[in-house]
């Protein structure tokens, strides 16, 4: 007998099939008995009729708690008033393990025991659709990358020095009296990287000891990081605006049902082609004091400043040439205004905020030294990040783009924390 997914079930109608999964859900009414059964794939609707089955299998079907998991033997069937669309008519099941009273029943939990029970949360239809949604973007941007000629290459997680600022680095004990890092970005390794190979990427777990609570922060998140030799802001702002407007039309084309059970209005996706509106820092100040900020220019902007700016817009918005003092000590600065950094953050719309920042990269030896300087940064972490503009410095640019915060927005979630699947927050780091 063949061992089939629900996923693959429409091609078995009319078959005799085995489907290996847990019980999702159950009504009975007497004589005939509804089990929803769940396999990874999906979940499908079993009928089981008493008279139809030995009396062993009624009976242990009858009595089996939710998350059970059992094999179940059955002819599949067309079913317009199924959901989905099919059903299995069961003849035979065998049960292989009955589980204990499942803490997530049909009641409405409050978020912080869903988080508790992550490990079983996973199982149920919103999780389930938000992170196949994850692992669709992941895959539309690998796809992306791959296609265009961009080398994949791993930066370290363990490293000597910050690239994000000082004050959100996890510090961990590295053998004898050595301490090290855990990555806030793969940029520098990046940059290394693209002069070997021109167009490069790494796709990695990176850390923020960030001390925030808000709905976009975690301490542990996915970061995809492009890096390009010889380009420039311009040029990255574009591979920008044409891999978000990739992984939206890729998910929209292959992920409907996903988006329709998390209820998100896909017509709001639908919107996402280029040309990306482009907003100078200058102009993104003045759009705040309209909308009735007090802002200083200069300062950076906060979560309050991102969701007005990115709700004014149908599309992400790519904001540029902010002031450098406000950012990261590796930003080139405007030839015209050396006061800007050659920087983007791309907001997304309907107020989610940033997704994606980069900009052009510092290419003088001797305005880099400065700038380390500047940050307090430790010079002789970074001789080797020196090299590279020692030996053949060329512009160049990249930026990283959020994995959580970019399938919030697109599974239009509430908070980062459901956007992956085992959560890590100022406050949460188990299960
Ligand atoms: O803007 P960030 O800090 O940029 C960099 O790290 C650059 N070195 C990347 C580069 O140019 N190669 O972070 C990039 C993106 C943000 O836009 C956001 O989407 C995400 O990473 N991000 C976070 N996501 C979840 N939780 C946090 N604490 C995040 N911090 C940044
Ligand atoms: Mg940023």
């Amino acid at each position: 007998m063949k061992h089939v997914y629900v996923s693959e079930i429409a091609q078995y109608v009319g078959q005799e099939v085995v489907l290996k999964g847990w019980l999702y859900n159950k009504r009975s009414s007497g004589k005939i008995m509804f089990p929803q059964i769940r396999d990874g794939s999906g979940i499908i609707q079993g009928v089981v009729l008493k008279t139809q089955v030995p009396e062993r299998v009624w009976d242990e079907l009858e009595h089996l708690p939710q998350e059970s998991s059992l094999i179940v033997r059955g002819t599949v069937r067309e079913e317009k008033r199924a959901p989905g669309g099919y059903e299995i008519e069961i003849h035979d099941a065998e049960i292989v393990s009955i589980a204990e009273p499942y803490p997530l029943g049909k009641k409405d939990h409050g978020i912080e025991f869903l988080l508790d029970h992550r490990h079983l949360w996973l199982r149920s239809r919103r999780p389930h659709a938000v992170l196949k949604i994850r692992h669709e973007v992941i895959r539309a941007i690998r796809d992306f990358l791959d296609s265009n000629g961009f080398v994949l290459c791993d930066a370290p997680i363990f490293t000597p020095a910050a690239c994000e600022g000082t004050t959100t680095l996890f510090e961990v004990n590295y053998f004898e009296d050595q301490k090290a890092y855990l990555t806030q970005s793969g940029q520098l390794y990046n940059e290394a990287a693209c002069m070997a190979f021109g167009k490069v990427y790494c796709f990695g777990p990176t850390f923020r000891a960030e001390r925030s609570k808000t709905r976009r922060h975690l301490t542990e998140f996915w970061m995809v990081e492009p890096e390009v030799a010889y380009a420039t802001l311009e040029d990255v702002m574009e591979l920008a605006e044409q891999l978000v407007t990739f992984v939206i039309e890729r998910v929209l084309e292959r992920r409907r049902a996903e988006l329709q059970v998390l209820e998100r209005d896909v017509s709001r996706l639908e919107n996402i082609r280029p040309p990306f509106p482009r907003l100078r820092y200058d102009e993104a100040v003045e759009r705040l004091r309209e909308g009735g900020f007090e802002f200083s220019w200069g300062d950076d902007f906060g979560a309050p400043h991102e969701t007005y700016l990115s709700e004014q817009f149908e599309k992400p918005v790519m904001i540029h040439r902010y002031p450098a003092a406000v950012k990261a000590f590796y930003m080139e600065p405007d030839p015209e205004r050396p006061e800007l950094a050659l920087c983007v953050d791309v907001l997304a719309p309907e107020g989610y905020g940033e997704i994606i920042g980069g900009g052009q990269r510092i290419a003088s030896l001797e305005l880099l030294k400065q700038r380390i300087r500047e940050h307090n940064l430790p010079e002789e972490a970074f001789d080797w990040y020196l090299d590279l503009r020692r030996y053949g410095s060329v512009p160049h640019a990249g930026f990283g783009l959020g994995i959580e915060r970019t399938v919030a927005w697109i599974c239009g979630l509430e908070h980062v924390r459901e956007a992956i699947p085992f959560p890590r927050m100022l406050y949460r780091i188990k299960p």
